[in-house]
């Protein structure tokens, strides 16, 4: 071996045990953060029990052949910030005395430290004592997801109890973000909308569909995300007309619009933003004019968003002005016509988030604000879609850092 290759060897060692930069991934959900949601559960228990189970691990074998990633239950994390296969969480709420927390779990070790909660014990044998301890208690029994789908397949075994979904408490809880879930929102979302900046830096025609979804989840990734929060929609020509496309095999071709609608997940909370991109760097008139009226629609919705609306008024007046404003833009129907899923969602936890539609907005929801046309003959799909925190003053948008205008689309797309 020669000396150029000596200290060439010896750079590459060096570079190897050099620092890195320091971790970008999500850190816990802090203790006080988790009790605290402990806490207005039991309040909303008034008295009785809740059991929460961690998810079960995905056996390749059977549910999902190459797909091993462990991802916990939302309610059992949102209660407990941990990731434990065979855990129970079980919530006793009384009149009389203080509300309990037990937790039954595999591995015990810094549990504690971790939760805030005291009593941990095995989970060995939790079946059969929870069992007890809820026929001794005499009260209500309030079951989440996994638990209660079990109850409903052994007849018998809850006899005596009166039980309950806990699904909609649950989802009236994570309906309003606290500090640390907006925290991971934004987070998700920041990460969400540079990787959005980056495709259309990228973007070329003659691209393929999945080199502009690997740009997007390479930066996703590259910034301590976990994983996407769904399946990426990068739809090019005839396929941004369809509105739930992930296969990502189509060429682009020179004049095509490409819809992308990605989300990162970050500390198990998703972001969900799309943008839409003229390929070849340039909006056409006709695709400007149509994706002017998207952008005003969605402003005039996203202008609407304040404590009181509710998803369906928001829905209605997005609708009401895309159809007067329509002009002769879609032939003899008004452009509503073309405009054909729901204007709104809630997002956090889930990419389409627990909760009831018919929630009055309050501070602390998050919801999406996502009108599109869809003009499958001239193979022109447009979508808007950007990410609304409501705030006691009416919003605050978290994804504008993604150019949303035609104007700061074309200019990203020329280098920013
Ligand atoms: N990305 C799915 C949706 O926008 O609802
Ligand atoms: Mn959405
Ligand atoms: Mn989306």
């Amino acid at each position: 071996m020669n000396a150029r290759w000596i200290a060439a060897l010896a750079a590459g060692v060096l570079a190897a045990t050099r620092p890195g930069p320091p971790s970008l991934a999500a850190e816990p959900v802090p203790v006080e953060r988790l009790a605290a949601r402990r806490a207005a559960l039991f309040d909303r228990l008034g008295t009785g029990m809740a059991i929460i189970r961690s998810a079960e691990v995905r056996s390749m074998a059977v549910h999902h052949p190459q797909d091993s990633d462990y991802r916990e239950d939302n309610n059992f994390f949102y209660l407990t910030g941990l990731e434990a296969p065979g855990a129970t969480l079980l919530l006793v709420a009384r009149d009389s005395e203080a509300d309990q927390a037990i937790l039954y779990i595999r591995d015990r070790a810094e549990l504690s430290r971790l939760t805030g909660i005291r009593d941990i014990r095995p989970s060995a044998g939790s079946e059969a004592e929870i069992r007890s301890l809820v026929l001794a208690a005499r009260s209500p029994a309030r079951m989440g997801g996994l638990y209660l789908q079990r109850e409903q397949q052994t007849a018998g075994a809850w006899d005596r109890v009166e039980v309950e979904d806990l699904e909609p408490g649950m989802a009236a809880l994570r309906l309003v973000k606290d500090g640390e879930e907006l925290a991971r929102l934004r987070r998700a979302t920041d990460i969400t909308t540079e990787a959005l900046r980056e495709a259309m830096q990228a973007a070329r025609p003659g691209m393929w569909e999945y080199e502009l979804e690997a740009t997007i989840e390479y930066a996703f990734r590259r910034r301590g995300a976990e994983r996407v929060g769904f399946p990426s929609i990068v739809g090019s020509g005839p396929n941004s007309t369809t509105l739930h496309y992930d296969k990502g095999r189509r060429q682009t071709r020179p004049g095509d619009l490409v819809v992308m609608d990605v989300g990162a997940e970050f500390g198990y909370y998703t972001s969900d933003v799309t943008r839409t991109i003229p390929i070849s760097g340039r909006f056409t008139p006709r695709q400007r004019q149509l994706y002017d009226l998207v952008l005003a629609t969605q402003q005039t919705a996203i202008d609407s968003v304040r404590p009181g609306t509710t998803l369906g008024e928001l829905n209605r007046v997005a609708r009401n002005y895309m159809r007067r404003h329509s002009g002769k833009l879609c032939g003899r129907s008004t452009c509503d016509r073309f405009f054909v899923h729901g204007l709104s969602h809630w997002l956090g936890m889930d990419v389409h988030d627990v909760g009831s539609f018919a929630t009055p907005l309050a501070p602390g929801m998050v919801l999406t604000v996502e009108p599109g046309i869809y003009l499958v003959d001239e193979e022109v799909g447009i979508r808007i879609e950007d990410v609304v925190l409501v705030t006691e003053a009416g919003r605050e948008v978290l994804s504008n850092a993604a150019p949303r205008t035609a104007d700061g689309v074309e200019r990203e797309m020329l280098g920013g």
